[in-house]
C-alpha cells in the first residue's frame, strides 16, 4: 500500500528511478488543442506523468501541451515524468529502436522517462526489449517496461532479458482486480499501472462503490484511484475535462478502510473492457 500524501508523491522502480503514483492518460484524446488542454491542465494542477502511446496518434500534442506548461506554469522537465509505447507493428530490434527515436521527435524531447512494448506480440516482444535495453543503457530513456504482459509473458521475457521490466501497465479496475498478476509482479519487484482504471466511465454508478464514496464524501471514481493507490498500482485516469482532471487528482486527503478494500476486492469477476492479451488480433 501507498502512504503517498500528495499528487506528486512518487513510487521508487526497481532501479532507482520515482515514478509519479497518478497521472494523466491520453487514449483517443484528439491531437491538437484538446490534448494540449488536457496535459497543460493536468500539469497546472499538479499532475507530473503524462502516459501517451505512439498509436494514440497524439505525441506531437502531447509535447507542445508539455512545452507550454513548463514555460507557463514553471515545471522542470526533470521534474516530469513522460510515458510512451512502442505499437505492434514497430516490434523488432532496428524497427524499435527507430520507433523510438520518432517518439521523441514528436514530444519534442531528448529522453523518455519511462517506454513500454504496448503489447506482447508473441514472436516479437523479446527482439523489441533487447531494444528497449539498448536505449536504457544509452541512457534515452529512465526506466523501461511493458503493457499488457500476463505472468506467463512476463516469465518468457524474463527467461531471456537482461534487465527485468521495472513496469506492467495493464487493465485494471474493480471488475478486473488481476489477482495473480499483482502477486507475481510484487514477487518481482515489477511495478503494476492501471490502465482504464475507471473502466472507461463504465463504474460510476456502481451500488457498492456508490456507499463508500457517500461515507468519505468522495466521488465513485476518487473511490477507484484510491483503492488503485492502496493496493500499490500507479494509476493514470483520462480525462478532458479540467474538473475531472483535478476530481481525480483529489485522492490524497482520504483513506478507505481495510474493510472498504476487501469489499472493493470482492467485485472481481476478471472482466475486460479491453482485448485479451492472449487473444487480440492488431
Ligand atoms: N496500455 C494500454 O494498452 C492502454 C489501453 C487503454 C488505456 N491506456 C492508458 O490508460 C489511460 C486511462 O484509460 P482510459 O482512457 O481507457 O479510461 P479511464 O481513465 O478508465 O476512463 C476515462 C473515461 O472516464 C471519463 N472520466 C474521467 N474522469 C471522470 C470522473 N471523475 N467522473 C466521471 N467520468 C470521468 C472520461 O471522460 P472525459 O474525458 O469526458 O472526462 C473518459 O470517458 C488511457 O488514457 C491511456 O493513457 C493504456
Amino acid at each position: 500500500m501507498t502512504t503517498a500524501k500528495h499528487l506528486n508523491d512518487k513510487v521508487v522502480l526497481h532501479n532507482g528511478v520515482a515514478m509519479p503514483w497518478l497521472g494523466l492518460g491520453v487514449f483517443k484524446v484528439e491531437d491538437g488543442s484538446v490534448v494540449v488542454n488536457s496535459v497543460k491542465d493536468a500539469i497546472k494542477n499538479g499532475y507530473r506523468s503524462i502516459d501517451t502511446a505512439a498509436i494514440y496518434d497524439n505525441e506531437t500534442g502531447v509535447g507542445q501541451g508539455i512545452r507550454e506548461a513548463m514555460a507557463e506554469y514553471g515545471v522542470a522537465r526533470e521534474d516530469l515524468f513522460i510515458t510512451s509505447k512502442v505499437w505492434n507493428a514497430d516490434l523488432g530490434y532496428e524497427l524499435t529502436l527507430a520507433a523510438f527515436e520518432t517518439s521523441l521527435k514528436k514530444l519534442g524531447l531528448d529522453y523518455l522517462d519511462l517506454y513500454l512494448i504496448h503489447w506482447p506480440v508473441v514472436g516479437k516482444y523479446k527482439e523489441a526489449w533487447r531494444a528497449l535495453e539498448t536505449l536504457y543503457k544509452q541512457g534515452r530513456v529512465k526506466a523501461i517496461g511493458v503493457s499488457n504482459f500476463h505472468v506467463h509473458h512476463l516469465q518468457d521475457l524474463m527467461k531471456d532479458a537482461e534487465i527485468v521490466p521495472m513496469v506492467d501497465q495493464v487493465e485494471y479496475h474493480p471488475l478486473l482486480a488481476q489477482n495473480d498478476l499483482r502477486a507475481f509482479t510484487r514477487e518481482n519487484n515489477i511495478q503494476l499501472e492501471a490502465w482504464s482504471p475507471l473502466m472507461q466511465g463504465g463504474l460510476l454508478d456502481h451500488p457498492v462503490l456508490t456507499e463508500i464514496a457517500g461515507r468519505h464524501g468522495k466521488s465513485v471514481a476518487q473511490v477507484i484511484l484510491r483503492w488503485d493507490l492502496q493496493n500499490g498500482v500507479v494509476t493514470i485516469p483520462k480525462s478532458i475535462k479540467e474538473a475531472r482532471i483535478i476530481e481525480n487528482g483529489s485522492v490524497f486527503d482520504f483513506e478507505l478502510s481495510s474493510d472498504e478494500i476487501a469489499q472493493i476486492d470482492a467485485l472481481n469477476e476478471d472482466k475486460r473492457v479491453g482485448p485479451d492479451p492472449d487473444n487480440f488480433d492488431f
